[in-house]
């Protein structure tokens, strides 16, 4: 016979999941005002960064000056040591903002990352070997006379400190990397050590950051370009500075005309301190099990490599509380960073009534069958984790934009990464969230898909070293 509780228990199962939703959302929603309150500290940031050195944002001048001319020419190796891939390029510069480009990739394991650091040099050269060996000969596209090197830009995208183009010491790693004895030293000096060992037929011009590509990649294709953002595994922005208004640099008495390109590493904003940026139980736990905690702390409420992981935690919170997946066996989801966040940028773009991609997702992934409303809530979950992050990526962004003035005479950001490229709407709800910060007038800032900034980026800014150094400049 059927009791009264199984005429309610639906109906009580979806009440409570309606009230996690509410607390849900009041937990990740972040109102204009926040917004506003973030935006501002920001900007203060990102000035002492600018004024003093050794700074949480460290705003790292890139001694990258000004902007490509659109007719830099010629071919380039590029190799992108990224948070997921090693990436090897030969760029073809075309002139007039064409180029063409020939890659190869290799997928990091977590081992590699947390190896001897000149173990991974190592496996970087290795890779440009097999690149060269299987591009050179009769019909390969590279043509190297013996004796000549080719020049090559390495796109490292951990925060180096710089004092030329050519050097970096690498601050700390990010987006978890962990490889001991590289911290601290010069990694351009480093991957010199491993590029002899093998023998390889280049010269290292430029040591770049993948945003400081990003933005001379941008730039050369659509010159109205100002900042440049990477919303990947990481997070992070680089823009063009009057070289006048960075007084950490002054003693080194570059030209104050000049501008200089610089890499913010606002990934580390509210690091340390925990001032501004409202932090859920979710991120506390992510934080504090990650292998760097306090650090990057905006960069972990944003980027791939932790979007995932936030919503797993709140997953794992309600079938504790008995809210999901009732009388199944979810150890498959229990397990730390089982959830990807390309998944989770699945579930939110399902777009059938019925939500086939997200069952499809939680059935094939974690062997759990859901009931309609069960996948609601996830799609719901993975809305509000996506939008917390577009709008606090629009707080970074404001504060460059208000910072340089750029309200008013309008600007192009170039940008690129998985999140950018993948989560459903993440450029429209950084539109949102900048017309939230300042009101109508940030329809003027436009963000748009950038350019390969790692590989294309860092080959114009070696052909610009290369064209400053035959004129004598700095
Ligand atoms: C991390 C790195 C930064 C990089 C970003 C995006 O924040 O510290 O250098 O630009 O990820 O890849």
């Amino acid at each position: 016979t059927r009791t009264q509780d199984d005429e309610t228990l639906p109906h009580a199962t979806k009440r409570t999941m309606a009230d996690h939703l509410r607390r849900l959302e009041t937990l990740f929603t972040l109102t204009p005002q926040r917004l506003r309150m973030i935006t501002h500290a920001f900007r203060e940031t990102l000035d002492l960064g600018l004024e003093k050195k050794e700074q949480v944002v460290p705003m790292i001048p890139t001694f990258v000056f000004g902007w490509p001319t659109g007719q830099e020419k010629g071919d380039y190796l590029a190799i992108d040591l990224g948070g997921t891939n090693l990436r090897v390029c030969l760029v073809h510069l075309q002139g007039q903002g064409k180029f063409e480009v020939t890659q190869s990739k290799y997928r990091l394991t977590e081992e590699q990352k947390q190896d001897e650091g000149q173990k991974l040099f190592d496996f970087c050269a290795e890779s440009l070997k097999t690149f060269i060996d299987s591009n050179s000969g009769e019909d390969g596209i590279l043509n190297i006379e013996p004796g000549q090197n080719l020049p090559l830009g390495f796109t490292f995208s951990y925060p180096c400190r710089q004092d030329s183009i050519d050097h970096g010491v690498l601050i700390r790693w990010t987006k978890g990397f962990g490889a001991p004895n590289t911290e601290g030293h010069n990694v351009a000096e480093m991957f010199q050590k491993s590029l002899d060992k093998f023998e390889l037929p280049v010269t290292l011009t430029a040591l770049i950051n993948d945003t400081t590509g990003t933005l001379i990649a941008s730039h050369y294709v659509h010159p109205d370009t100002r900042i440049a953002c990477i919303f990947g595994t990481g997070c992070n922005a680089a823009y063009m500075e009057h070289v006048k208004d960075v007084p950490k640099i002054k003693d080194l008495g570059i030209d104050g005309d000049l501008d200089m390109a610089i890499n913010c590493e606002w990934g580390a904003f509210d690091s340390f301190e925990h001032e501004h940026l409202p932090r859920t139980k979710y991120d506390i736990i992510i934080d504090e099990s990650s292998n760097k905690p306090a650090e990057q702390a905006f960069e972990k409420l944003i980027s791939g490599r932790y979007l995932g992981e936030i919503m797993r935690l709140v997953i794992c919170e309600l079938i504790d509380d008995g809210i999901l997946f009732l009388g199944q066996n979810t150890y498959k989801v229990e397990v730390p960073n089982a959830l990807d966040t390309a998944l989770v940028s699945l579930m939110e773009s399902d777009p059938t009534d019925e939500l086939l991609m997200i069952i499809g997702i939680m059935s094939h992934f974690f062997a759990l069958e859901t009931t309609l409303a069960e996948r609601q809530f996830l799609r719901a979950i993975a809305r509000l984790i996506g939008r917390r992050a577009a709008r606090l990526s629009a707080c970074g962004i404001g504060a460059i934009v208000g910072k340089m003035g750029y309200l008013e005479s309008g600007c192009n950001v170039g940008c690129d990464g998985s999140l950018y490229n993948k989560y459903p709407g993440f450029a429209g709800r950084i539109q949102e969230g900048l017309v939230d910060i300042y009101g109508e007038k940030a329809r003027n800032i436009y963000t748009h898909h950038a350019e390969d900034g790692s590989g294309v980026g860092s080959a114009i800014i070696a052909a610009m070293t290369k064209a400053r150094k035959d004129a004598g400049v700095y």
